[in-house]
């Protein structure tokens, strides 16, 4: 996307709007569809009532009896998150019904092809990743009423009840706090590049504020999601078949590929805002960790992985900030590295209570979910206790992560 020229510069302005990101709702996909054309009644059909079908352990049949259909009648950005969103649930259920000793080694080809077709033309990966579970999977109650959780639903579910209703709306809330930061990266790059100090020193009080309304609304998930519902019946169905031991050798889609393919399951380490405040911001961390969050960028709508590729690019606003001698900008910046410092803490007791207590808790047979949540499947999943869905080793991970993202702070 850099101009052409002699120097590859960022051209002005930098506008979201390139890059599908919205000024109303950042990476949320703005007033999904909720229903698909009619050809695709079927897959509609299973979706919207998979919680059940899992829980009696009838999914598998109901898709080995589903139609054969081609992706092809789907048109448009809408439809085809939509498709993908529906096809992904479906698979994750296939795959998951049984709990982690009961998996199969191939998606039929029926469920492979068509979501294979739908994952090409929007350049996703063939599995549940973050953009549908929560970018793509919302609806209001009430036409044209607030964004608020009262009055959210997701558009399709999975086993888990009111906490896997609270898990995704929450996630949902945690991005769309993000949006005034989100508006506040185009706002900064563009002072950046025109040396406007002021604005410059507004957008990064706005991106501080932005960060720490995000932790408000990630301690939501306290209110909202029983650990014990969590633990031992919805994390499964986010799991992949890439590091997952209960799935060493992936997963073969009929028709698509007669070699297994591995992919990582669904994280909100492939949600586009932090990725873009780390770049924006310089934070650099570990080989390793970047590594991880690297491959968690092609998990992302490709628009959103360049807007977060066109910040890298961008000229360096701590390399700014540290030339500029600015007492006042250089408290801005710190103010936003030690607000996304204090997420991350807040993300990693959230970790702790929800995986490690959680998975100590049905080991000790002190976790049974409440009612309503559906049986879990099979046995408390064991195989992913120390390694979270994405695939990454998770306290090592998240505690390095936090701690490079501290040592991003300009000393005075
Ligand atoms: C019950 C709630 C949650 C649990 C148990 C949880 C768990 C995890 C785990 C295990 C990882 C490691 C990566 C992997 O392999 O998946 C991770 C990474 C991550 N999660 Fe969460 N998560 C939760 C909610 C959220 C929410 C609501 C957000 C905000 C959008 C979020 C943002 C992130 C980010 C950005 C990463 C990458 C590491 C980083 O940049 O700090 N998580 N999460």
């Amino acid at each position: 996307m850099a101009s052409s020229g002699e120097n590859e510069e960022t051209p002005l302005p930098f506008t979201l709007s390139r890059f599908q990101v919205s000024e109303d709702y950042g990476f949320l996909l703005p007033n999904p569809l909720m229903e698909l054309p009619a050809p695709y009644g079927p897959w509609m059909e299973i979706a919207s009532s998979l919680p059940q079908l899992i829980a009696s352990r009838q999914l598998r049949s109901r898709l080995h009896q589903m139609p054969q259909l081609s992706a092809g009648d789907l048109s448009g950005r809408e439809e085809l998150h939509l498709a993908h969103l529906v096809l992904s649930f479906l698979t994750m259920g296939y795959l998951w019904q049984e709990g982690e000793e009961g998996t199969v080694k191939v998606l039929p080809r029926n469920l492979a092809v068509p979501f294979w077709e739908v994952s090409q033309r929007l350049g996703l990966p063939p599995i549940l990743s973050h953009a549908d579970f929560v970018l793509a999977n919302w609806k209001r109650k009430t036409p044209g009423g607030p964004l608020e959780i009262e009055n959210l639903d997701p558009i399709i579910s999975l086993p888990g009840g009111e906490s896997l209703r609270g898990f995704i709306l929450v996630t949902l809330l945690v991005e769309k706090a993000a949006v005034p930061g989100i508006k506040a990266i185009a706002q900064a790059i563009n002072a950046l590049l025109q040396l406007d100090e002021e604005t410059l020193h507004k957008a990064l009080q706005q991106l501080a504020g932005a960060v720490g309304d995000m932790s408000k609304a990630l301690r939501r998930m306290h209110d909202y999601v029983d650990p014990a519902v969590f633990y031992s019946v919805i994390r499964i169905f986010l799991s992949g078949w890439r590091d997952n031991p209960a799935m060493p050798h992936g997963l073969v889609y009929q028709g698509v590929s007669e070699e297994p393919l591995a992919y990582s399951g669904g994280s909100a380490a492939q949600s586009s805002v932090l990725h873009a405040f780390d770049e924006l911001l310089g934070i650099r961390h570990s080989a390793e960790s970047t590594a991880f969050l690297h491959r968690m960028r092609d998990y992302m709508p490709p628009p959103h992985r360049a807007f977060v590729e066109e910040i890298q690019r961008a000229p360096s606003l701590r390399q700014h900030v540290l030339s500029s001698r600015n007492g006042k900008l250089c408290a801005a910046f710190n103010q936003c590295v030690s607000a996304l410092t204090d997420f991350r803490t807040h993300h990693i007791a959230i970790v702790t209570k929800y995986i490690t207590t959680a998975a100590a808790k049905a080991k000790a047979g002190r976790g049974e979910p409440a009612d309503g949540a559906g049986p879990p499947p099979g046995k408390p999943p064991s195989l992913l206790e120390a390694k979270g869905t994405g695939g990454s080793h998770i306290f090592r991970f998240l505690k390095s992560v936090r701690d490079t993202t501290r040592e991003g702070m300009i000393s005075a």
